[in-house]
Formats: C-alpha cells, structure tokens, sequence
C-alpha cells in the first residue's frame, strides 16, 4: 500500500492538476533535463500554473556539484523562498539531484517528484535518498530528505528509450525476489515485452515504500535492497573506469544471478530456484564479458555496505525473502563469477 502523497496513474495532467488544487505556492519552477523536457514536459504543461523552467544537460555524468550551482543560481534569480515549489520532472538523476538542490537551498524549499523513468518509478523516487557524485564517487554528497508528493504518470514511460526500460526492469525483477514469490512467478512467466508495467510499478513502490518506512536511514532491513548490488556495482564501476559504459539493470542483472548462487552454496537457495533464476534473467539481459575475480575484488572492499575487511551481501533467502549482513568469502565471489560465465 502506498500513503496518500505517492499517486500512480496513467496521464500527467489530471494527477498534477489534483495535486495543485489543494496547494498553493508562491512561485513555481520545473526542472527537467533536455529528454524530458522534449518528451514528459508537453505532457503536462497545460496544467501547470505560471512557471519558470531549470533545464539541465542529461546524463549521471552531470549529476554533480557543477549542475547543483547552475540550479541554485537559478533559484536565487527568481528569488524562491521557502513557500515556492520546485517540480522535478524526470528519471533518478533529476530526482536525485533536484531533490538536493531543494533541500538545502535556503535550508529547504518544497520539491514535487514527478518520476519519468520506470526505474524511478519502481525504485529511485521512493526512500528520500537525494544527492550527487563526487570526483569518482557515486552519491558521495547527499541528504534524506522526502518530496512533499510523488506523482507517477506511467504515461510518461511510452517515450523511455527500450534499454533504460529494460535498466529499470533489473530493480522491479529485484523487488519481487526478496519479497514476494507470488510475483516473481508472474513476471518470470512473461517475456519483458509482455509484462504490465503499472501492475509492477505499484508492486515494487509499494514494497520499496514498506521497507523505507520501518528503515528509513539504512541501519537494518533496507539493506535488503542491496541484493545484486554488491557485485553489480563493482561491475559497473569497474567498466566506468575503462570507458565502457554498462546500465545500471544490466549489471545488477549479472549481480543477482552471481548472488543467488552464493546464496545457493550458503544453503539459502535451492538449486531448481537458482536455476530459474538464472535462464529468466538471461533471457532478459544479454550476457556481459566478465572482468577477472581479480579486478573486482578490490572495487568490492571498497564497497559501503562491508565492516572492515569484511565483504558483507544482501541474499535471497528462498524466493521471496532475502536476509543481509552476510560474510562472503573471496572464494565465494570467485565461484559466483565463473558460475555466471559457464552459463
Ligand atoms: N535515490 C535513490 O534511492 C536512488 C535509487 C536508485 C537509483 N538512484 C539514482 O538514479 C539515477 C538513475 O536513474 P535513471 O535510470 O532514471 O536515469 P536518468 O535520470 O539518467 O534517465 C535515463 C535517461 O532517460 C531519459 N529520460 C527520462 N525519462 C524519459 C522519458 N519519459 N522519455 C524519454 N527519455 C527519458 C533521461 O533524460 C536520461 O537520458 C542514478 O543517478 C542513481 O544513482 C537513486
Ligand atoms: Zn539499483
């Protein structure tokens, strides 16, 4: 179930002129990036009041304290106060970023999310997360700090190029693992072209937003999230640094299938699950060309997630539950990896 303040619906319009007729603000301005500008932006404009536009360059790459600069010099030409509305209109970098710049300008103005990709949707808008990249590190500088509404118009995910859709799906696949068998059955019983993408919107925010709410601030239980991400964000890492860019869905794909079989040699997850999960995860998701175990294994004890020396995961405990915090060896990592590359 989702509180009152996260609406899911197909068109922008109608969900955006019922949030504003109960609001009133002083001034009001939407930041998109220059895709969403093209394509969500007309699908809402008529229902918007008087408006300024923050138009930033797409991309993680601009995800950062240049971009922050840009849109609080903005603010600070229009003279937004403190009962002002800032829209952010677009997928996690828009969200992550307008979100940030809101909630530290003048020590916080209002933000209204209004996510545009299917993995913003499904996962990124949920949780309060907002921040940037700093110099090599993704996310370094943020805040906790929630949007006063999320409007989500699944509308929007009819222009979402097919890869960032399909990026996205890598998260709703997630979600379903660790929390509902039921669902998982479902989705991996359609092909990615088949699935019915409000249904699993609603599903995977709802679940995110019931996880977020009993950990807000990541002490415990949130951690569960986390699962395909310990291997997956190596992965992306490690090919970001030689100029290889891989979607995030497409290396946390590789994560959840590496992660299960640890899972499975830890005597979490039985070999028939393991499997399944590996042939519908490769069916959706080309199959990536490994860095050696050598090459990650320094990228993985980097990661914020361990204690220590200690590298620490978020596992599947059967399907549909997961558990986190658990020890996994070098070796492990090692044997996952060539289990991934054998298949
Ligand atoms: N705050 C959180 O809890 C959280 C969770 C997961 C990810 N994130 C962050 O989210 C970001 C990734 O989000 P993303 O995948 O949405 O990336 P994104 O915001 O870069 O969007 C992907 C691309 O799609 C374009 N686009 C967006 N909506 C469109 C539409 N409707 N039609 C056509 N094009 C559209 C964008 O312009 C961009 O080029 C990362 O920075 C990540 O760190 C945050
Ligand atoms: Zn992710």
């Amino acid at each position: 179930m989702l509180p009152d303040h996260i609406v899911i619906q197909s068109g922008p319009e109608a969900l955006l002129k019922t949030f504003l007729s109960s609001q009133s603000f002083t001034k009001v301005a939407v930041i998109a990036d220059e895709h969403t500008l093209l394509h969500c932006y007309p699908l809402l404009e008529k229902a918007l009041p008087r408006h300024e536009m923050i138009v930033i360059p797409a991309g993680e790459e601009h995800k950062n304290l240049d971009t922050c600069i840009l849109i609080w010099q903005k603010l600070t030409d229009l003279a937004f106060d403190r009962s002002s509305l800032l829209l952010g209109l677009g997928g996690g970098v828009v969200g992550d970023m307008g979100g940030f710049c809101a909630a530290t300008f003048k020590r916080g103005i209002h933000f209204l999310l209004m996510p545009t990709t299917l993995l913003a949707q499904a996962d990124a808008s949920i949780g309060g997360k907002t921040g940037i990249d700093f110099q090599y590190y993704k996310n370094q500088i943020g805040v906790f700090q929630e949007p006063i509404a999320i409007l989500m118009a699944t509308d929007f995910l009819k222009t979402l190029p097919l890869l960032e859709l399909r990026s996205g799906f890598a998260e709703v696949i997630k979600h379903s693992m660790i929390s509902d068998q039921v669902m998982w059955e479902e989705i991996s019983a359609r092909s990615f072209n088949e699935q019915n993408w409000a249904a699993l919107i609603l599903h995977s925010a709802s679940f995110k937003y019931s996880i977020v709410k009993k950990d807000p601030t990541e002490k415990g239980l949130r951690k569960i999230l986390n699962f395909g991400h310990t291997l997956g964000h190596a992965l992306e890492s490690y090919l970001l640094g030689k100029g290889n860019r891989i979607f995030h869905g497409e290396a946390v794909a590789v994560g959840m299938i590496a992660e299960s079989f640890i899972a499975n040699q830890k005597g979490l997850l039985n070999a028939p699950d393991l499997e399944r999960i590996s042939r519908y995860i490769i069916s959706v998701f080309s199959k990536i060309q490994l860095p050696t175990y050598r090459e990650l294994i320094p990228i993985i004890l980097q990661d914020k997630k361990n204690r220590g020396a200690k590298i620490l995961m978020a596992l599947p405990k059967g399907i549909g539950s997961a558990v986190w915090d658990i020890p996994v060896s070098e070796e492990e990592i090692k044997a996952s990896l060539e289990y991934y590359s054998s298949r």
